[in-house]
């Protein structure tokens, strides 16, 4: 186990807050703002779930206080299945909104990470709910291979709210997913238009260069600013564009997720690339 720790360390902070927080300091000194992620999801037990809102709250009380001694730029992202969404709706409800009192009280904003397809529905709708009592510190995650997608983007549209466009990193049947690359690539930029053209600052969630081009010509023609949506890419995949994209003047976040649960995270990571297979296996040759 601590050797693939070793490995997953690439795409993870560090175990603990702590560890994680040089590296957010690191990423703000190279002009990127950050999401911070406790890893951690599909909880099944309520101690676990209230632990996991109380360890929210530590970093929402943490970025705050940062942002007060050292001007720390990151916001949270969070999943909900990690605070009792599968145990019980309205519990997880209840531990959304503690969270996000506290976190409108020290300003910081909070993202519903999207899971798999057995809770999109559930994750939206709970979204739905808090969204009117916090509409600047909480924002949505849509995956652009989900056949329903069309439909949510115009729902998010209607409600202004923020969204961060993805592709969608689980493993999802074709009844209800396209399968295909170019397919979700072109559902990928059509969401991105309209999300640019409606919502407040979208997060364009990716790291493919057709889609990084095809935003950034899209953003030109229509005059539309650079403040007014970022690029988002993971902690570790592709630093040198990150840094590319900075110095020609757009806004960039890294989300860097920290903590002991790093298996499932870790596993999307390598089922997403055959390069990252590469990584491992490299490593592996190596001792
Ligand atoms: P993908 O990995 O598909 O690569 C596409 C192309 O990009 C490649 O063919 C290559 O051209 C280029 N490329 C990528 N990496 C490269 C490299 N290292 N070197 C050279 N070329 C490279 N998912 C989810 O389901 N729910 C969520 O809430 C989130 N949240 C999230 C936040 C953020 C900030 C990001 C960036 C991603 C997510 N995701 C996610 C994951 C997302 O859905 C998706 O699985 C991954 O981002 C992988 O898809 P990409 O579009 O990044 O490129």
């Amino acid at each position: 186990m601590k050797f693939s720790y070793r490995l997953a360390r690439r795409f993870v902070a560090g175990e603990t807050l702590k560890e994680a927080l040089p590296v957010v300091k690191q990423l703000n000194a190279k002009g990127m703002r950050v999401a911070l992620d406790l890893l951690g999801e599909y909880v099944g037990h309520r101690e676990i779930a209230d632990a996991a809102r109380d360890a929210y709250i530590t970093v929402v009380h943490t970025i705050a206080a940062e942002r007060e001694k050292n001007g720390m730029d990151a916001n949270v992202s969070i999943k909900l299945s990690m605070m009792g969404q599968k145990i019980d709706e309205a519990f997880c409800l209840d531990n959304l909104r503690h969270l996000l009192d506290s976190a409108k009280e020290r300003d910081v904003f909070i993202r519903l990470d999207m899971e798999g397809s057995d809770i999109t529905e559930s994750t939206l709708a709970l979204f739905e709910e808090v969204y009117p009592e916090y509409p600047d510190h909480v924002g949505i995650v849509l995956q652009a291979y989900l056949k329903r997608t069309e439909q949510d983007v115009r729902r998010m549209c209607d409600l202004n709210a923020p969204v961060r466009i993805c592709k969608g990193a689980y493993k999802e049947p074709k009844s209800i997913a396209y399968q295909d690359m170019s397919e979700i690539r072109e559902r990928f930029m059509a969401y991105t238009k309209l999300l640019v053209l409606h919502t407040p600052n979208p997060g364009i969630a990716t790291h493919d260069d057709r889609l990084i081009s095809a935003t950034r010509e899209f953003v030109t023609e229509k005059g539309i600013s650079n403040d007014q949506f970022e690029f988002q890419m993971l902690y570790g995949i592709r630093p040198e564009t990150q840094k590319q994209l900075v110095a020609q003047g757009y806004h960039m976040r890294v989300y860097t997720p920290y903590g002991t649960e790093w298996v499932p995270y870790f596993t999307r990571r390598l089922r997403e690339r055959k390069e990252n297979v590469w990584f491992v296996l490299r490593n592996l040759l190596r001792t």
